[in-house]
């Protein structure tokens, strides 16, 4: 069963879970059974649904009229074998314990279709252990949400031992139809990504309480208000529940003892006091709903906050060490999982490494050997700015503006296929984050935003054996798709202009929605001097915002236009003097991003329709016609005097 195929999806237990994952799935389409064993628990989930869809509708998600619509979608039933006997998926969350999971799971092989794909909802419990009560270990895996499900876009997908490759596929295809931001976590490993690194937060912060560094309140608030994440360790164990977490971290640690438990979470819930549920934890609680505890500012003062990330950041590395996720993966868990506001590695930049290198090396003698530095921290460390780089650009998130700089100065930022498919990617998270209201495109290097696409990856196209032709339209394609990945993304975004803007550079700077430009910069596109036309919509997109007649004779001739030129003939909308440059620009993205968003997005909409009238057709042209040239002498003579720093001498074949 591929993900895309899914359309009934089966969720056994119908707990805090359970019921929002059937919610979840209802929503966005899918036929959903939910099941437990009795009436009255079933009951009490529809009415949980019911009041979120409300709120969802209240707070304008959905329509008042799609809450029956979804609701029909919901079938309840105390027969497991009949939720699962025709469901494409089933999605086990029944109470956290080895053995009721495992019995669920024996039904559920009996009885689900062979082709079903079987995942289990887990939090701790080891996925190989729980394939060992299927049949079909290569069909089941761990798919696990957060709290709320509703509203949290986080799932982990865990692969088991035998997990199939399809499965794995089949499952995060599933979780994005769901909404969600599926991160694969390769590895079985004890707590996953989120809660292992959570409990290793907990176990250090703990580990400066009980050695009577600092008080609960005090670490906390450094957590707030100097690191800025957005609970404290203990405030976040509170919301958790100290019982929840008790149970997490004595699975986690029967299997990693390196783990420990915390000995005053075990002392708490001994006393009852487990939290903000009970009113009574590290904080008291009057019992209001989504209370927060007062924490002073000040508390913190004194705190080192290195001695607070510190194990964060080390645990993370070394899931990136063992081969357990990727670093995207685990930027987007702990984001998502944690709710932090910044990529976790984004701290490396701010703090000083010594201090991170000194903390770790205090837990390594008071606590053990798992807080000795991973080898890709350090590897990190070394490599400072350390800003998101996710290869060719780098990401910064200073909210409420999202910048992508493009990071290849020492080749004024030529676009690589691989840089566009990063800046894709940027731009498409930028998007989602509620966070960011702006999106600002940048070159780094103080000479250029970009001078275009790399010659160099068309002298090795030239150099193939493959069809030029499809393999030049191929590029074009690409360069098409990262403008349109701009062109349609919800929020405005700038494309800041300092130095050089040139050929698919400028592309890219067209498909913006607002071009602010150095006065010392240059615009053009010289693709002619090659032999080659614009492939990145130039010829498109340059014409429909300056007309036709600048237009032609910026493409005929190749010629730059000079900053001031360029904002007279509307190519750029505002120019600044360079030294002032970075300053404007961050005060105008500021500027706009007190706009309303939702207005903002309506008026790009509307702008691009009124533009875009048999734009694709034009643009299906420009890329045939973009390939065709790969099949001539002039073009291959243009690169390569390029290349060797000569006058080119075109001949007309
Ligand atoms: N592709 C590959 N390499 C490029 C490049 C490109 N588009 N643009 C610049 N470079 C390289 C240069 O070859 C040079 O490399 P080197 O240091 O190994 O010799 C380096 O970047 C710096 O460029 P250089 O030409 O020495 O700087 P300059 O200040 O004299 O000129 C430009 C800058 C941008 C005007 C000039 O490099 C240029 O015309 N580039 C080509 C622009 C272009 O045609 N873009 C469209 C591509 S389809």
């Amino acid at each position: 069963m591929a993900g895309k195929d899914v359309e009934q999806i089966a969720v056994i237990g119908a707990g805090t879970m359970g019921h929002g994952i059937a919610q979840v799935a209802a929503l966005k389409g899918f036929k959903a059974i939910l099941t437990d064993v009795s009436e009255e628990i079933l009951a009490r989930a529809l009415e949980r649904i019911r009041w979120s869809l409300g709120k969802l509708a209240e707070k304008g998600l959905i329509r008042v009229d799609e809450i029956d619509e979804v609701l029909g979608r919901i079938r309840l039933t105390t027969s497991l074998e009949e939720a699962v006997s025709e469901s494409d998926i089933v999605i086990e969350a029944v109470f956290e314990d080895v053995s009721v999971k495992k019995e669920v799971l024996r039904r559920v092989d009996h009885s689900a279709p062979k082709a079903a794909l079987i995942a289990s909802n887990t939090s701790s419990i080891p996925i190989n252990e729980l394939a060992s009560a299927l049949s079909r270990p290569d069909r089941f895996l761990g798919m696990h949400f957060f709290n709320p499900p509703q509203l949290n876009e986080l799932v982990e997908i865990i692969v088991g031992r035998e997990t199939s490759h399809e499965a794995r596929e089949a499952a995060i295809s599933l979780a994005k139809r769901l909404g969600k931001s599926p991160v694969i976590v390769r590895k079985d490993v004890p707590g996953f990504i989120v809660n292992r690194v959570m409990v290793r937060m907990l176990e250090a912060a703990s580990h400066l309480v009980e050695t009577g560094r600092y008080s609960v309140e005090a670490i906390d608030s450094a957590m707030i208000y100097r690191l800025g994440f957005p609970m404290g360790a203990f405030e976040l164990a509170d919301y958790v529940g100290l019982d929840i977490l008790l149970g997490i971290m004595r699975v986690i640690s029967a299997r990693d003892p390196t783990l420990k438990i915390v000995r005053i979470v075990e002392e708490k819930v001994l006393r009852g006091e487990i939290g903000a549920k009970a009113q009574r934890g590290f904080y008291s609680y009057s019992g209001k709903i989504y209370e927060r505890p007062k924490i002073s500012p000040s508390l913190g003062a004194s705190v080192d906050p290195a001695l607070l990330v510190a194990p964060v950041l080390n645990e993370a590395a070394r899931l990136i060490d063992d081969g357990v996720v990727s670093r995207e993966d685990v930027e987007t868990a702990l984001r998502l999982g944690l709710n932090l506001s910044k990529p976790i590695f984004q701290y490396l930049e701010n703090l000083d490494s010594t201090r991170i290198r000194e903390a770790l090396r205090i837990y390594e003698k008071e606590l053990g050997p798992a807080y000795a530095p991973s080898p890709i921290l350090l590897e990190l460390q070394k490599t400072p700015p350390n800003r998101g780089e996710i290869g060719e650009i780098s990401i910064v998130r200073e909210t409420p503006i999202g910048w992508i700089m493009l990071n290849r100065p020492h080749r004024l930022n030529t676009l690589t296929l691989k840089m566009l498919e990063e800046i894709e990617t940027a731009v498409r998270e930028l998007d989602k984050d509620s966070a960011i209201r702006v999106i600002v495109l940048k070159g780094l290097g103080g000479r250029a935003f970009s001078a275009g696409a790399d010659i160099t990856m068309f002298k090795d196209l030239l150099a193939g054996e493959e069809d030029k032709a499809a393999k030049a339209r191929e590029i074009s394609e690409k360069f098409h798709c990262a403008a349109h990945t701009i062109e349609s993304c919800q929020k405005p975004v700038i494309a800041a202009i300092d130095g050089y803007a040139l050929g698919g550079g400028l592309e890219l700077a067209l498909a913006c929605d607002l071009r602010i430009a150095s006065d010392r910069s240059e615009l053009g596109l010289p693709e002619i001097n090659l032999g080659m036309i614009p492939g990145g919509g130039g010829t498109q997109r340059l014409v429909r915002l300056v007309g036709p007649a600048k237009a032609s004779e910026m493409i005929l001739t190749g010629e730059r236009v000079k900053a001031e030129e360029a904002h007279r003939i509307g190519l750029v909308n505002i120019t600044i003097p360079k030294e002032s440059f970075d300053n404007e620009v961050k005060a105008y993205a500021l500027k706009l991003a007190e706009k309303p968003p939702l207005a903002l997005r309506a008026a790009k909409l509307a702008l691009r329709s009124a533009q875009e009238t048999h734009i694709r057709e034009g643009l299906a042209m420009e890329k045939l016609l973009f390939g065709e040239l790969f099949n001539t002498q002039d073009l291959i003579e243009g690169v390569s005097a390029f290349l060797s720093k000569r006058r080119p001498e075109f001949k007309g074949k």
